[in-house]
């Protein structure tokens, strides 16, 4: 998705962005490019395509400057032209706009008429320019540029983080945000903005984290925030944690790679001093807020995206087993429009890696207003509680739920997510833990589970250190352009994990089933063109699981099995066998069956030359609808 960066700090700026921007490339993007505005002399370049081109052009002119923007845009509004590209610049009587914007203006066509009857003249395709000629007629109107861009702001409907320039003022720049992340850097002699932490790292790690509707007015080294009413808003300086190690390869080729290989810390990380083997129980200080809710809970309802509905779905199995209460788990993105039905008692449950993802945070929204009951507000002085199992801290969806728990997996570079969904599905044994305890689940069961996420990340190694198997047997998943990935139960799920991974990044045709659904239609396709992914480790339906193998085989299909450690009796359906410990219980079975598949995953993605770590059309942090 499309990331901001911006600096003012009395010199010169340039450098600053480059590096930003590169930082941001994960991300996705299209086209970028950069502002330095100064009374004498303002710059804008921008570059359709990847940032060598924008770096390039920048290497020759070697603009500078005391304030400068930059941006890399995922084309929404317009195709990913030069001229599309931020920043947009409008001109006043005494000098010029230019703006960067993540984000999507809703009414910029009712905007876009009226400024056209001004008879203001537009270049790009973008919703984003209105806002550019809209501060510009402001401050033809004499207002100050804060008062500009706050009276601006106020006619907007829909989502922006923004950063702008005014080239009268060559040492100031501003920074607005709604639904869209935005964050102060604060170092002595300089303030910097960004919409991903990442951008600035190494530059300072002093951060404060801006609210909707809220606009940061940034001179070297001073920040003043307001609200969208001019109030002067204080907000704590929080300290970054992130290290420059985790957002480079580390001597692995690719991000995705690398970030499979660390789950093994991830986990470790995850579980600190969250587990207590005595009483078969989780402590989770973000749970303290909800703590009293707990008695009355009729059930869970989760909202998410992707990789991490995928994770919700595997959690609905594992915590009706484990708190005996109904889980219902929905694609944020219908959750959000179709009226849901939030029965009085629930918890809400949102999982996001980002904590950005805009269909989640509306659900998010939609959950609390939907769980709002009058007669519970009485009884118990709140409405559902809702809480976020959400990776990186401090972000949007992190900071509007009630409580939570955090993943610790550190930074995701890649697009496709790995070592998130391995965490979610364990923020859900641990919340399955503390529900279950205080509910039904024996001891011993609880016991079982702890020792079970104990001995997870070396098992999770295990696999890693038999990459090789998994990679030759992507050589040959590699040749297929149809795969079919079948599992039961829990696995079900990690199936449709499997599946969207393997299309993601090797653009592999994929789909997936529960297996007990495939002769009720999908086994029409079975033939020599298909390739079939099955997940049969052992346990309570294996002996269901072989039946289906058998139903395949007998139809001439071709076979890739994910089974249990020395299970050779899985040979006679496929020479293509990996196996899992088998001393994981049905609670981590997911888990490490999905490490097999993320390996396969990147293996025939990197045999079929794909762009690994930045898939075609795929963004980091879906941050628009
Ligand atoms: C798939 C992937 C996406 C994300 C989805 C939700 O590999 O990365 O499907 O899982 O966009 O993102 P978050 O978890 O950030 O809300």
């Amino acid at each position: 998705m499309c990331g901001i960066v911006g600096c003012v700090n009395g010199s010169s700026v340039l450098p600053v962005l480059v590096d930003g921007l590169k930082r941001m490339e994960y991300r996705g993007y299209d086209s970028a490019g950069v502002a330095l505005l100064r009374a004498d002399r303002s710059t804008v370049i921008k570059r359709a395509g990847k940032l060598v081109e924008l770096a390039a052009a920048l290497d020759e002119s070697k603009p500078t400057g005391a304030a400068g923007i930059g941006h890399s845009r995922w084309a929404t509004h317009g195709p990913p032209t030069e001229v599309n590209a931020h920043p947009h610049v409008a001109s006043w009587a005494g000098g010029s706009i230019a703006l960067v914007h993540n984000g999507i203006i809703e009414n910029y066509a009712e905007l876009k008429a009226g400024l056209l009857t001004q008879g203001r003249t537009f270049l790009s395709e973008t919703d984003t320019e209105v806002l550019a000629h809209l501060i510009a007629v402001a401050r033809s109107e004499g207002k100050d540029l804060l008062e500009a861009v706050r009276t601006v702001l106020t006619q907007v409907r829909g989502t922006f983080a923004l950063a702008i320039l005014d080239s009268t003022e060559p040492g100031r720049m501003i920074g607005a945000r709604r639904g869209s992340p935005l964050i102060v850097g604060v170092a002595n002699d300089a303030i910097y903005l960004a919409s991903d932490q990442t951008a600035i790292l190494g530059h300072t790690d002093q951060l404060v984290f801006l609210d909707d509707d809220e606009i940061v007015d940034c001179r070297s080294g001073t920040y003043t925030v307001i609200d969208f009413e001019a109030s002067v808003q204080r907000h704590e300086v929080h300290r970054s944690e992130l290290q420059l190690e985790e957002i480079q390869k580390s001597g692995f080729p690719h991000f995705l790679l690398k970030e499979i290989h660390a789950q093994p810390e991830a986990v470790r990380d995850i579980l600190r001093g969250r587990l207590i083997l005595e009483d078969g129980i989780s402590h989770l200080g973000g749970l303290d807020t909800i703590m009293p809710f707990l008695p009355w809970l009729d059930g869970i309802d989760t909202v998410a995206c992707g990789t991490s509905y995928y994770a919700g779905l595997v959690g609905s199995y594992l915590l009706e087993r484990m708190t005996e209460l109904p889980v219902h788990v929905a694609f944020a993105s219908e959750f959000r429009y179709r009226s849901p039905v939030v029965a009085k008692g629930t918890l809400g449950m949102v999982i996001s890696q980002s904590g950005e993802t805009a269909d989640t945070l509306a659900a998010l929204r939609e959950l609390k207003r939907r769980g709002n009951h009058p007669q519970e507000q009485r009884r118990r002085g709140g409405g559902n509680p809702v809480i976020g199992l959400v990776n990186v801290v401090g972000s949007s969806i992190a900071r509007e739920v009630d409580g939570g728990v955090y993943l610790h997996a550190g930074p995701e570079i890649s697009v496709a997510s790995t070592k998130a969904f391995t965490a979610q599905v364990i923020a859900q044994l641990l919340v399955g833990l503390q529900i279950g305890r205080n509910r039904r689940l024996p001891i011993t069961e609880g016991q079982h589970i702890v020792r079970a996420l104990h001995a997870l990340p070396d098992q999770i190694q295990r696999i890693l250190d038999r990459s090789a198997d998994i990679e030759a047997i992507a050589d040959r998943v590699a040749g297929y352009d149809h795969v079919m990935f079948l599992g039961r139960d829990a696995l079900y799920p990690v199936a449709l994990e499997g599946a969207l991974k393997l299309k993601e990044v090797s653009y592999i045709q994929a789909e997936a089933h529960a297996a007990g659904e495939m002769k009720h239609g999908p086994i029409a396709l079975t033939g020599p063109d298909l390739l079939t992914i099955y997940l049969c480790p052992k346990n309570d339906l294996y002996e269901k699981a072989r039946s289906n193998l058998q139903e395949v085989k007998a139809r001439g299909g071709t076979l890739v099995i994910v089974g249990t450690e020395g299970d050779t009796s899985l040979r006679e359906f496929s020479d293509d066998v990996v196996g899992i410990p088998a001393e994981a219980p049905i609670w981590t079975q997911p888990i490490l069956v999905n490490v097999w598949l993320q390996l396969l995953a990147y293996y025939a993605a990197v045999k079929r030359g794909t762009d690994v770590d930045q898939p075609r059309n795929l963004a980091k942090s879906v941050t628009v609808e």
